[in-house]
């Protein structure tokens, strides 16, 4: 079994949505990321989807876009939500219509193939130049979100550490460690995986590789080249 992660997706098959207008990159970019997933993952392989699944605004709508998810390779696919996943299900009946091979966390712990995943979407943090005075509940709320994953991941994991998934980086748009970021380091974390960064400057001050013993992976499509990359476990 070997993790892999892509996120940031940002499919649209309910609704035609240029991409391209993001950049020539994005030109049917679905496309490339089926392509890049069917050469990498293997039918018993766990993949990591960090947020910005589909632009969907309603749930119905995005069912395409996880039927789609669902049909690639991969035992399962864990999923947050990210800022754009307007089409989040907010009810037991939504919840059942998720495909069978997708699970979403949110401020929850779940553990696959022998490992311990914690997700939830985290936010942009106080310290970052771009908070403003609407962030501050949807900050204490993530941050909350993430605590109790984690205490739920420490349960589990019996020496095994933990796999984080967050939409927002840990790290501030300037490059510094957030509060998502102090928080995490005070469990047995392994590796933390996030998306939502699109531009190359944001890309340059991200945290990537090896810090302090965790490992971080900066996995949005567009930095990829739109295929997955490897977690180590
Ligand atoms: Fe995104
Ligand atoms: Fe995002």
């Amino acid at each position: 079994m070997k993790l892999w992660a892509l996120s940031d997706p940002h499919l649209s098959f309910s609704q035609h949505k240029p991409m391209h207008i993001f950049g020539e990159g994005w030109r049917n970019h679905w496309e490339k990321i089926e392509r890049g997933w069917r050469r990498h993952v293997q039918p018993g392989d766990v993949v990591l989807v960090t947020g910005d699944i589909s632009w969907a605004r309603r749930f119905p709508d995005a069912l395409p876009d996880l039927a789609w998810l669902d049909r690639l390779p991969g035992r399962r696919k864990l999923i947050v939500r990210g800022n754009h996943d307007h089409w989040w299900p907010n009810s037991p009946a939504e919840r059942g219509l998720v495909p069978p091979s997708l699970a979403l966390l949110a401020g929850s712990a779940l553990e696959v193939a022998g490992l311990v995943f914690c997700g939830t979407g985290g936010w942009l943090d106080p310290a970052d130049p771009y908070f403003d005075a609407l962030d501050h509940r949807p900050f204490a709320r993530e941050l909350g979100a993430l605590e109790l994953a984690l205490e739920q991941g420490r349960a589990l994991e019996a020496g095994r550490g933990i796999h984080v998934l967050i939409h927002f980086p840990p790290y501030t748009s300037k490059g510094r460690p957030t509060q998502f970021d102090a928080l995490l380091r005070r469990f047995p974390v392994r590796s933390v995986t996030y998306g939502h960064l699109h531009l190359a400057e944001e890309w340059h001050l991200a945290p990537k590789g090896e810090i302090d013993g965790i490992r971080y992976t900066l996995a949005a499509a567009d930095y990829l080249g739109f295929t997955p990359v490897a977690v180590p476990v």
